[in-house]
C-alpha cells in the first residue's frame, strides 16, 4: 500500500468511513490498542493485514477500564509517534483515535490532555444528573478470575468498550495478543455470548531480545527495575521446562516464579495455573494450560503468560 492512514478522530466519521468500504464489499480487520506502539503492537497489525482488505488500528486510552488508584493519567502517550509507526508500517488504511468514546454530546476535541482526561471519567462515573455511563459488560466467569481479582473493574471496561468499537467500526476480524490473555479469552467470550458477527484472532506474545514481553508499561521501569523484571520470563521458563521434564504439581510450577520473582526484588501479584480455554485453575498438567502471572516492579504491575502443551500438542 505504502500510503498515509486516513485519521478518524469521532465515531460518526469512523462508522461512515467502515460502512461505505463495506458496503463495497471490503472487509475490514481491527486492531484495539490504547496507544504507544511498540513491536508487539505492529506484529498484531502484520496478523491483520493479510485477514482482511483493510486494516484499522484505534488508539484510545480506555479510562473505563482503570480504578480511580491506576495509572490512567500518567499512561503513556505519544500520538503524533503513533501515527509516524502507521504510516511508515505501510499497510493501515485507518487510525481512529477519538478524544473521549464516552461523551455523547460532542465537544470534547478541542480540550487539552488534562481536560480531556478529567471530562472522560467524569462522564463515566455516575453523574448527579443522571446523563453519565451507565451500560457495562461484563464476562461474569472468566473476569473473575486471575487479574480480575485485583483489578475489580477491568475487565468490564475492556469488554465495554471493545464492544463500543464493534460497534462503531464493524471489522469482520479483531486481533488481540495472547499477552493479555485472559483479555483475549473474555473477547472471544463476550463475541461468542453476544453473538458478534467477528473472529477473533489471538496473536502470539512478542518479547525483548532477553525475553521481557514487550508492554508500553516498560518505559516506566527504572534500569534496576527493568533487570529484575526479567525475572517473570526466566522463572516461567523454568517452570515450564519443569513441567514438560519431570513429574511436578502446579504448586510447585507456581513455587518455582513466585520464589525467583521474589529473590529478584519484584513482588507477585498473581501467579497461576489455568486451562487455556475456561481459565480454570488445575492441579495436574495433562491438558494444554498457561501459567499467568502478574507482579509489581516498583510502581509498575507487569503481566505475562506462557501456554505449556504437555506431550507437544
Ligand atoms: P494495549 O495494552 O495497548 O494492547 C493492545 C493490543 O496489543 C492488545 O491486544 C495486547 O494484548 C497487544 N499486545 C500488547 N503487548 C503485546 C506483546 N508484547 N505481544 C503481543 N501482543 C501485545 O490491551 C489493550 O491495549 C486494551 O485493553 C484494549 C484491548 C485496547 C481495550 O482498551
Amino acid at each position: 500500500m505504502g500510503s498515509e492512514p486516513e485519521v478518524m478522530r469521532d465515531k460518526a466519521a469512523m462508522r461512515l468511513w467502515s460502512r461505505s468500504r463495506r458496503s463495497q464489499g471490503k472487509t475490514v480487520a481491527l486492531v484495539p490498542t490504547m496507544g504507544f506502539l511498540h513491536d508487539g503492537h505492529l506484529a498484531l497489525i502484520r496478523t491483520a493485514h493479510p485477514l482482511a482488505d483493510l486494516t484499522v488500528v484505534s488508539i484510545y486510552v480506555n479510562p473505563g477500564q482503570f480504578a480511580p488508584s491506576e495509572d490512567f493519567s500518567t499512561y503513556p502517550s505519544d500520538l503524533t509517534g503513533d501515527l509516524k509507526k502507521l504510516a511508515d508500517l505501510g499497510i493501515v488504511h485507518a487510525v481512529f483515535c477519538p478524544s473521549n468514546l464516552y461523551d455523547y454530546e460532542g465537544g470534547f476535541s478541542e480540550m487539552s490532555t488534562a481536560d480531556r482526561v478529567s471530562s472522560a471519567v467524569s462522564c463515566i462515573e455516575a453523574e448527579d444528573d443522571g446523563s453519565g455511563h451507565e451500560t457495562w459488560i461484563r464476562v461474569e466467569k472468566l473476569e473473575r478470575g486471575l487479574c480480575g481479582k485485583s483489578r475489580p473493574v477491568f475487565f468490564r471496561g475492556v469488554a465495554t468498550v471493545v464492544a463500543k468499537l464493534f460497534n462503531i467500526v464493524e471489522p469482520d476480524v479483531a486481533i488481540f495478543g495472547k499477552k493479555d490473555y485472559q483479555q483475549w479469552r473474555v473477547i472471544c467470550r463476550m463475541v461468542r455470548d453476544l453473538d458478534y458477527a467477528i473472529k477473533i484472532v489471538g496473536s502470539e506474545i512478542v518479547r525483548e531480545s532477553d525475553g521481557l514481553a514487550m508492554s508500553s508499561r516498560n518505559v516506566r521501569l527504572s534500569p534496576e527495575e527493568r533487570v529484575k523484571a526479567l525475572s517473570i520470563y526466566n522463572s516461567m521458563s523454568k517452570a515450564k521446562y519443569t513441567a514438560l521434564h519431570e513429574q511436578t504439581t502446579c504448586q510447585e510450577i507456581k513455587d518455582i516464579v513466585i520464589q525467583m520473582v521474589d529473590k529478584a526484588g519484584g513482588r507477585i501479584d498473581c501467579v497461576e495455573v489455568v486451562e487455556q480455554e475456561s481459565l480454570v485453575a488445575v492441579e495436574d498438567i495433562r491438558t494444554p494450560v498457561v501459567i499467568c502471572v502478574a507482579a509489581w516492579f516498583g510502581k509498575v504491575r507487569l503481566i505475562d503468560n506462557m501456554e505449556i502443551n504437555p506431550c507437544g500438542i
